[in-house]
């Protein structure tokens, strides 16, 4: 039940001649070993935690989640960026594969109306929420906390702190206060793994078991995963080759690079990717503090709902992209097309066939296309959808990001341009501490305020 990786239209041939050749990829060799021994480096220093995540304990997990299997049958996840993609990501992708039975619902913006739209839908006895902050003190996760826990204490006076988990760090911060002062349930966000890469933390973990996911076979997707993605030679660590590809089509000027999984469950896996790429390997400055500007933007695409949206700029457009398909070779559930018009040849070449096969057809297609057009692509293969095939995606990918950072030689564990955000918006909210930063928005506002009075015309 190995995930595979087609990466021969990566490659340079006479219809992709922008390929990468073997010669260039000879020449990384060097490169890529120091990368290599990079990461080794930083896992002795404790510093790659993700990487130790398929052999923890699940059992405290496990437990808990027995305590409450009977009284609630939905969970709303409260919490933003690598605190909600990877849930909403294993959710989604083994929901029907698998028939989970309990509902898991992401509630991952301030949005007034994705609120309101969760909470109308819920039976409120038989829900139980989960806030997930790492640091504990991000605004969008804070103000649901506090919409949230004012409503269960009205709603519930006597159990409130039963219908909340709370997972955050170990030790500090305003959350774990929180639950050292009311005893809230909770669990933990290990220091050592950063927000997008805790998919496999209690982070991901606890909603996804919750659900009816089997996460025992999810880490040991992760772990098979882990084990080919710790060889260092190219040829045999998909996570390092795939990574040295795009690097090189970065240095190309392919400053984009889209995801298309051809079934809608994995959609939201290439929004969770999306982040990790972008937050990781978008950087200004380099290990040294020089200026670098880096990243390569990453855009996801549906199959085969975006051919009729997307692939005509795919095909035709800039050739500025790399493209990853993804597939699933054998579906749990499928459809015969019935053969309802035998005489009519407009949709009879149709019939009889399962639906999966016009849909990965259709993807082929799509390859071919691309191909012809010398956009390079490759395919990540799913022989079926389930714990064991994913837990495999993501450590690939968290390995992939980590390598293709070192490549770049910026640091893909920080995002301060996401801090940036954070720290303007505690600025404008009033929060004590942030009194200087106000003042400069000030100044910038009446600045911006000056301009916009402008007539148009000057
Ligand atoms: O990857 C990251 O570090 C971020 O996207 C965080 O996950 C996101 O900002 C939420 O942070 P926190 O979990 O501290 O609320």
């Amino acid at each position: 039940m190995e995930l595979r990786f087609d990466y021969q239209n990566l490659l340079y041939s006479n219809q992709i001649r922008c390929g990468i050749t073997s010669d260039i990829i000879t020449d990384m060799r060097e490169k890529c070993l120091e990368a290599h021994h990079d990461i080794v480096s930083d896992r002795h220093k404790n510093i790659l935690g993700f990487y130790d995540l398929p052999l923890q304990d699940v059992t405290p997990i496990l437990d808990y989640l027995d305590t409450i299997k009977d009284r609630f049958d939905t969970m709303v996840v409260l919490g933003i960026g690598g605190s909600a993609l990877g849930n909403r990501a294993v959710y989604s992708a083994l929901k029907a594969e698998l028939e989970l039975k309990k509902k898991i619902l992401v509630c991952d913006n301030v949005d007034p109306i994705l609120l309101y739209e969760i909470l109308e839908q819920i039976d409120w006895d038989r829900t139980v929420f989960n806030l997930i902050s790492k640091s504990g003190t991000t605004s969008e996760t804070m103000a649901a906390y506090m919409i949230i826990a004012e409503i269960l204490r009205k709603k519930f006076p006597t159990d409130y702190k039963q219908r909340m988990i709370i997972t955050t760090d170990k030790n500090k911060g305003f959350l774990r206060d929180i639950i050292n002062r009311e005893g809230y349930p909770s669990f933990v966000v290990p220091d050592n793994v950063g927000g997008r890469f805790s998919v496999l933390t209690d982070v991901g973990l606890v909603s996804s078991a919750f659900a009816g996911v089997n996460i025992k076979a999810l880490l040991s997707g992760a772990q098979a995963m882990k084990l080919r993605c710790e060889k260092d030679d190219l040829i045999q660590n998909p996570a390092y080759l795939n990574g040295l590809l795009h690097y090189l089509y970065m240095r190309q000027g392919k400053n984009i690079s889209v995801m298309m999984p051809y079934t809608n469950p994995l959609y939201d896996c290439a929004d969770w990717y999306r982040q990790l790429w972008a937050e990781s390997l978008g950087k200004r400055y380099n290990r040294q503090g020089k200026e670098v500007f880096v990243g390569q933007t990453p855009v996801k695409a549906l199959g085969t709902t975006d051919q009729h949206s997307q692939v005509q700029l795919y095909t035709e457009g800039p050739n500025d992209k790399v493209f990853t398909f993804i597939t699933v070779e054998k579906f749990n559930h499928d459809y015969i097309i019935p053969n309802i018009h035998p005489d009519r040849e407009e949709v009879n070449f149709l019939a009889d066939k399962p639906l999966s096969r016009l849909l990965n057809t259709e993807r082929l297609a799509t390859e071919i296309a691309l191909t012809r057009a010398g956009r390079p692509n490759c395919n990540i293969v799913f022989p079926e959808l389930n714990e064991f095939t994913l837990g495999q995606f993501f450590m690939l990918y968290e390995v992939q990001t980590v390598f293709t950072g070192k490549l770049l030689n910026i640091d893909p564990l920080d995002q301060p341009g996401v801090e940036a955000g954070k720290i303007a918006t505690y600025a404008m909210m009033g929060k004590a501490g942030f009194e200087k930063e106000l003042e400069s928005i000030d100044a910038y506002l009446q600045q911006r305020n000056l301009l916009t009075k402008k007539p148009l015309a000057d």
